[in-house]
């Protein structure tokens, strides 16, 4: 395979992809809901995957596609090459406000991270990485990550979890948050792993996420030096639904030490 013209291909298509977003804007969007009144999907969330999959498959027939919107392939399996993608990650914030939303496309080879793509549409930032040739801001080198301890690190996590209706025990967090010097939430799980990689903030902590949407974002931690597991420190599988946790080196291994290990997750 040659992935530097995969890395090519898919960067050019993200953009774009983005630009199709960017002029959405002018346009009324059709909304609908999914699971329950708060589960949102757009017919642009919808547009922008079949985008990717028409140009996917026009080029690389062979390589399979697993999308949110489930336009791609039903897999049961990683092996050959898998592109794993988030049309619209943060489809909430998309429609309120405008921004905090990002693309995010992975590609995966019998289950290894290749390629790691983010792209946070209205700044234009992209971020991404050809797995062993370090990431980018766009065309700007991004520098690994330092070890931090817990009192100097913000977390990244989302409020809804301490909702008593969740099955698990969210009490577990409060030392945690306690003890980090501050929290943040910004309603998009690529964009918040992609914030842990370029060190703006320290950690990411999800109860549930698909593998769309730390996919790409796990690529991107991992070749930045930082560590990326589920709640329970055990590799994460790109098939199944999961808790994750994002982490700078050091941090990652103390906070599941002292923080997470007796939790239900
Ligand atoms: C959602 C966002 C959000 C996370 C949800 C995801 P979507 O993705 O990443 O931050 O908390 O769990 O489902 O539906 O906007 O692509
Ligand atoms: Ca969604
Ligand atoms: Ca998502
Ligand atoms: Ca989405």
């Amino acid at each position: 395979m040659n992935w530097e013209a995969v890395y090519h291909d898919a960067k050019q298509w993200v953009k774009e992809a983005g630009e199709r977003i960017r002029l959405s804007f002018q346009q009324t969007l059709t909304i609908k809901t999914k699971s329950n009144p708060n589960d949102l999907v757009t017919d642009i969330d919808q547009e922008i995957e079949q985008f990717f999959i028409r140009k996917i498959r026009d080029v690389y027939p062979e390589h399979k596609i697993l999308g949110e919107e489930g336009f791609g392939d039903q897999l049961d399996q990683l092996n050959g090459t898998v592109w794993l993608l988030d049309p619209i990650d943060g489809t909430m914030n998309f429609i309120h406000q405008q921004r905090n939303f990002a693309i995010s496309l992975g590609v995966y080879e019998n289950g290894i991270g290749k390629i790691g793509i983010i792209y946070d549409v209205v700044h234009d930032e992209m971020y991404h990485t050809l797995c062993g040739n370090g990431a980018y801001l766009n065309e700007r080198p991004i520098a690994p990550l330092k070890e931090r301890g817990v009192k100097e690190s913000i977390i990244a996590l989302n409020a809804t979890w301490v909702m008593e209706n969740h099955r698990i025990n969210h009490q577990i967090l409060i030392p945690l948050v306690r003890d980090a010097r501050g929290t943040r939430s910004y309603g998009s799980a690529a964009l918040e792993m992609v914030y842990v990689a370029t060190g703006r903030v320290d950690a990411y902590i999800s109860m549930r996420l698909s593998p769309w949407d730390f996919a790409a974002g796990a690529i991107l931690v991992e070749e930045l030096g930082g560590i990326v597991t589920n709640l329970r420190g055990e590799k994460l599988d790109f098939l199944s639904k999961d808790s994750l946790f994002a982490a700078k080196p050091g941090l990652h291994q103390d906070i599941l030490k002292n923080y997470l290990k007796n939790g239900n997750w």
